[in-house]
């Protein structure tokens, strides 16, 4: 133990109480000695290139090309999307993909290229392999997209997993998004970004870096295409991402860069070219629609770290209903457990929580549990103790139960990525089906375990069973938590077979949205919070992971009024609307704040129920077609420079544009408004783009914005639904579509698809069908007519 961490041990015993304090310093002594027995040191290294080109074989979808000292496999897949691995790699086993891999495309054929290299053409990508291994990706009008300069490998001299650094340019002006959960972007500005799901173990601002949900998905933007790169290992590593220069018309444009330098793992790579529909959209298809959460879950949650008892659960829902406020979901965190143990109850604190949970159904109002991976090492707890019968925890390299530390003291993990201790594990949730929860939350999943110093997760050298090819952490860390929701989504299917699964989780790795989503996290209260807030949502989606949302107000401290206020008004906007905060953390209530932020978050709380149609709508689609329902500004139209720089507003599926305030004191902001006629909701005063103007924003409403010729599904106040229509500008059509949903189960609704027209002084609207045009089965109410 150097200095710092004899300081660390003592500041961890003086913070976490004497007793868990020890512990986490016991743990950090021991993760380390694992990790010195338990993993080879790192010895001498021989670098390798590919070397130069030999020949290539075709095959279905491409072929191989052969190099010296490697082989490159190309597939160009039906769905578009181009597959290359290195070292003759293909596509599978992954983590990433949904099953069944898919097809090769038959009319995508190796062929030679100039100067002794090779190339595919297909539909919407022409792919160059150089005779030194460079990989270029070109849209079919010959623009370069990305080209990946030949990789090198670092190989022990002893055997073991090679490390590998890929550079790769972009075009000059791209712009980088994705990485996973980044409280930084969502446009990813130089730096290097890491890829290693990390509990920061402090509230965090847009400065903290990494975070719990890392991904090695990239989404570049750039004037001649969108393209998504998919690096598909799962091992710990870096990106650096540099931007481009434009040249100003002098022709010296500097490519933007992206070097990746991986500890291990395949070094391959999936790409998807196209608009950013069409890129998500492949991107789907590839990794899995996102879950299509329960109605309910697009209304609002209330959490708390502490709500400590039933009759504490029973006087915060009392409050929403005693003022009149919508209330969808109550959340359970830690305390509800008994002694911190997962998969039990506080029978003193919660004596008759299936009752309470029943009460609050018939009031329409459904229950969420925490759900943490860790089981107390104790002889006695029902879960350790079956979890050792079946071999379920994680092991050492000598075949010793790996003990952290976490909230009930000495824990063990489960090990996710063996099917049998998944099926295990998904059949647990039945305890908490029977309890009444509706959903679950699945926390500390990077994994986390508390250690006095050094990384807080568990030894590298832990062993997995990764599917039964055997391994350990280092792989295995990114994909655990992935691991535990297909767990729990598959026992819940098993369990409740009529009932969509809600499970959001803080941990995850790309493909989580097969699953369902995530949470910010412990976003730290503060401007700087609220914008890392949106920041996340955006850049989730733009990975394929629709469904999140912070905790609305911050998780530590106290928001003032006014921040409370803006962060409810935001959220109210986002997927998953939830305030939550810490134990220690001031009170959330809408009501703790002053009868003023009262009265406007009742008016945000209602306006999210009203829309709750459409939320339900955009959910649909995100299944269907993988568009997040939070998209950045420059979804429709990424050539617009002005609109790929802005950060600090979103379209909320095609027809709303949100906002809001991130700046205290603010009562009015600017807005850039992608083209066509754009009315404010509130007012209806008519704005056309493209534009940069300038919105009232008082406290009592952030700016939102709806499309000219919007079609919107409203919740009207007999609880039916309505299609709000705005009318077009003159001379234009709009239209919009509606999923009627039935709130839960597997039934697939048809898409009702609507257009709005002027006849005449007149907006009518129509359904359209096979048959032809009909009138709309719901009622309609047209507004923005006072504009023209
Ligand atoms: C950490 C989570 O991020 C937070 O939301 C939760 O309240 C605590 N763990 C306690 O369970």
């Amino acid at each position: 133990m150097d200095g710092r961490d004899l300081v660390r041990s003592v500041k961890a015993i003086g913070s976490a109480g004497a007793a868990q304090g020890l512990r986490t310093v016991r743990a950090a002594w021991r993760r380390r000695r694992t990790d010195a027995s338990g993993l080879p040191p790192r010895g001498a290294e021989r670098a390798r290139v590919p070397g130069p080109v030999r020949d290539a074989e075709p095959g279905p979808g491409g072929g191989v090309v052969r190099f010296n000292r490697s082989a490159l496999r190309i597939t160009v897949a039906l769905n578009g999307a181009v597959f290359w691995g290195w070292d003759g790699v293909g596509p599978e086993p992954s983590y990433g993909l949904a099953n069944p891999c898919p097809e090769p495309d038959p009319r995508a054929v190796l062929e030679p290229d100039k100067d002794g290299g090779w190339r595919v053409v297909a539909e919407r990508v022409t792919v160059i392999v150089s005779r030194h291994g460079a990989v270029e990706v070109r849209t079919p009008g010959g623009v370069t997209l990305r080209r990946d300069l030949p990789p090198r490998w670092w190989e022990p001299v002893g055997g073991g997993p090679a490390r590998w650094m890929q550079r790769s340019e972009v075009t000059a002006d791209a712009r980088f998004f994705g990485l996973g959960g980044r409280a930084c972007g969502p446009r990813l500005r130089d730096g290097t970004y890491r890829l290693w799901n990390t509990d920061p173990g402090h509230p965090f601002g847009p400065g903290d870096d990494p975070l719990y949900v890392t991904m090695p998905v990239q989404l570049v933007v750039a004037d001649a295409a969108t393209h998504l790169a998919f690096h598909d290992t799962s091992w710990d590593g870096t990106v650096t991402l540099r931007e481009g220069e434009e040249g100003a018309g002098s022709g010296h444009d500097r490519a933007g860069t992206c070097e990746l330098r991986m500890d291990g793992g395949p070094l391959r790579c999936w790409v998807m070219v196209g608009t950013p529909a069409r890129v998500l959209l492949a991107w789907a298809s590839l990794t899995g629609a996102p879950a299509l959460p329960p109605a309910w879950a697009l209304g609002h949650h209330h959490a708390r770290w502490g709500f400590g008892s039933e009759q504490e659960v029973r006087r915060i829902v009392s409050g929403y209903q005693e003022r009149g406020l919508p209330l969808d979901v109550v959340h359970l965190d830690i305390d509800h457990y008994d002694a911190h143990q997962v998969f039990t109850v506080d029978q003193d604190r919660f004596p008759k929580l299936p009752v309470l949970a029943e009460e609050l159904r018939r009031d329409g109002i459904r229950l969420v549990s925490i759900v943490d991976p860790a089981v107390k090492a104790e002889p006695g707890n029902a879960v350790f103790d079956a979890g050792v019968d079946g071999n379920a925890f994680v092991r050492d390299a000598a075949g010793r139960l790996v003990r952290g530390v976490v909230w009930p003291g000495e824990t063990v993990h489960p090990d996710f990525t063996h099917a049998r201790v998944r099926e295990w594990w998904g059949r647990l949730y039945a305890e908490r089906l029977a309890q009444g929860f509706s959903g679950f939350w699945h926390d500390m999943n990077e994994p986390t375990s508390f250690a006095a110093f050094g990384e807080s997760t568990l030894p590298r050298s832990a062993r997995h069973s990764l599917e039964g090819r055997g391994g350990d952490h280092r792989e295995a860390h990114n994909v655990y938590a992935l691991c535990m929701a297909r767990a729990a989504y598959e026992g819940l299917r098993e369990l409740a077979p009529q009932e969509r699964p809600f499970i959001f989780s803080r941990s995850g790795w790309a493909g989580m949205q097969r699953y369902g989503g995530t949470w910010s996290g412990d976003v730290a209260t503060g401007w700087p919070g609220l914008r890392a807030s949106l920041s996340l949502v955006m850049g989730l989606g733009l990975c394929g992971v629709p469904y999140s949302g912070p905790d609305v107000g911050g998780y530590d401290g106290s928001p003032s009024p006014e921040l409370f206020l803006r962060w409810f008004q935001l959220g109210a906007y986002l997927p998953l609307f939830r305030t939550h905060a810490s134990l220690r953390a001031g009170r959330r209530e809408p009501w703790e704040f002053g009868a003023d932020v009262l009265e406007h978050a009742r008016v945000a709380l209602v306006e999210r129920r009203r829309l709750l149609p459409y939320f339900v709508t955009l959910a649909h689609l995100a299944r269907r077609t993988g568009a997040p329902y939070v998209r950045p500004l420059w979804w429709s139209a990424p050539e617009d420079r002005a609109l790929r720089d802005c950060e600090d507003a979103f379209l909320l599926g095609d027809c709303l544009l949100v906002a809001p305030v991130l700046d205290p004191g603010a009562d009015r902001r600017a807005v850039q408004l992608p083209r066509g006629r754009w009315y404010d909701t509130a007012t209806g005063q008519a704005y056309e783009g493209p534009a940069q103007v300038l919105v009232d924003a008082p406290l009592s409403r952030i700016p939102v914005l709806v499309r000219a010729g919007a079609v919107i599904p409203v919740r009207g106040d007999d609880g039916g639904l309505e299609l709000e229509v705005w009318a077009p500008a003159r001379g234009r059509v709009g239209g919009g579509l509606v999923v009627p949903d039935a709130g839960d189960g597997w039934d697939e609704p048809e898409i009702e698809r609507y257009v709005a027209r002027w006849e005449g002084s007149r907006v009518v609207v129509e359904r359209e069908g096979e048959g032809g045009v009909s009138e709309p089965p719901h009622p309609v109410r047209i507004r923005g007519l006072e504009t023209d």
